[in-house]
């Protein structure tokens, strides 16, 4: 029988016995959390810079994204895409409002494999061919599109047997792009700065040859932005941004700290796309639910009002010029609160040092990068605890 009040090791012992063993569990039991803090059941804080996988953008339990939940809830739980939705209808306006002026529509769906899935979908019948290039290092979901556009480490390995017609060009060199690239081509999709393969970044001269090369070839360019949209670059998107050269793909797919928490996924796309989905083409019966919706608008309201976007540039540079007191950290990739901290040895003890003094980040497919995801409210005064305990874990 469960007892009423249950230690971490009997929450750990029934997540053992009754939930598959998918994932290596940090020895914590998340209670609640409050901006940039995650509190433990047994009253111990951390100072969150992983967002449990990018997704705490707006931080842990925003008060405006959780009363517009709980406003919603209380109105109406769900109902499908067979009728209207104050709540859908608001967020769509919103979230296309903060995209770049070409993606004029939105797909709602539940994550980002899905929000990939479909997006190779609509490059595929936008223009009738079949073949989709993705990267080496790139990484896009586990449904069976997705994984076997996966070219990092044993993913797509785990989606045998894969989709045909996907062909693996190499992240930042463009002729190899350009090699593949020929008329059985829908679509040409990535991560613009590959997270999970150690925070990857392509210069910017990259992107503008990639718009080029589709422009030419009639391929769909995908951004994968379900790690660097919704602000996390300090940008709404990549797409756009600077260090993007302002490119502007066909579609970019999104999910992760869209809903602060809840699951949602979304495709933006382009009139030209758009055009060519018709009734019935895509569906999910929970995407465009009313929380997720209700979720993305008060998501997109949360980091206007609190001037994330701002907070994210300063504090970026601030955590630049604090690492280097640091010299194990050889260096310090990605942009924004995209970021990979790259030793000159493993960064996994460093990760259990960091955690056993309280402060929660990731590894990464690279083993000598620590990655770090944080909420976008995170301060200086947060960087000053972070740099004091890295300097500690580093010495351990
Ligand atoms: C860049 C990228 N694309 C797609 C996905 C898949 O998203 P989800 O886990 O919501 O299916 C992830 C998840 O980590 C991701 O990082």
């Amino acid at each position: 029988m469960t007892p009423t009040f249950l230690t971490l090791d009997d929450i750990a012992d029934l997540e053992e016995r009754y939930q598959l063993a998918t994932y290596k569990k940090m020895p914590l039991v998340a209670e609640r959390g409050v901006g940039v803090w995650l509190y433990s059941s047994d009253g111990q804080k951390y100072l969150d810079l992983y967002g449990g996988h990018a997704v705490a953008g707006t931080g842990h339990s925003h008060p405006h994204v959780v009363a517009a939940i709980q406003a919603q809830a209380e109105k109406l739980l769900f109902y499908s895409n067979l009728v209207y939705s104050e709540a859908r209808a608001r967020a769509a306006e919103k979230l296309i409002s903060v995209a770049p002026p070409e993606l004029t529509k939105a797909f709602f769906c539940n994550s980002g494999t899905e929000a990939n899935e479909n997006a190779m979908r609509m490059a595929r019948m936008a223009t009738g061919r079949g073949n989709v290039i993705t990267f080496s290092g790139g990484f896009h979901g586990r449904t069976a599109d997705a994984i076997s556009a996966t070219f990092l480490g044993k993913y797509r390995e785990l989606g045998r047997p894969n989709v045909p017609g996907h062909l693996k060009a190499e992240f930042g060199n463009i002729e190899s792009v350009r090699a593949l690239a020929d008329s059985t081509v829908a679509a040409i999709m990535l991560e613009p700065i590959q997270s999970m393969a150690g925070v990857r970044t392509a210069e910017p001269q990259f992107f503008l040859a990639l718009r080029e090369l589709c422009d030419e070839r009639g391929i769909v360019l995908i951004y994968d932005e379900v790690q660097t949209g919704v602000g996390r670059t300090g940008d709404w998107f990549f797409a756009n941004s600077k260090a993007g050269s302002h490119v502007v793909p066909d579609i970019i797919t999104l999910a992760k700290a869209l809903g602060s928490g809840i699951p949602v996924g979304a495709c933006l796309v382009t009139e030209k796309i758009s055009a060519s989905i018709k009734e019935n083409d895509l569906g999910t019966t929970f995407g465009g639910g009313m929380i997720a919706m209700a979720a993305v608008s008060a998501t997109i309201e949360a980091i206007e009002n609190d001037g994330m976007l701002e907070n994210v540039r300063a504090v970026e540079n601030y955590l630049r010029q604090s690492l280097k007191e640091i010299p194990p950290v050889v260096s310090l990739r990605g942009c924004g609160f995209l970021l990979g901290l790259e030793f000159h040895d493993k960064a996994a003890p460093i990760h259990k040092a960091l955690l056993d003094r309280k402060i929660i980040t990731g590894t990464s497919s690279d083993p000598n990068v620590l990655r770090l995801l944080p909420p976008l409210c995170l301060k200086t005064s947060d960087i000053d605890l972070f740099v004091v305990k890295l300097k500690e874990a580093v010495a351990a």
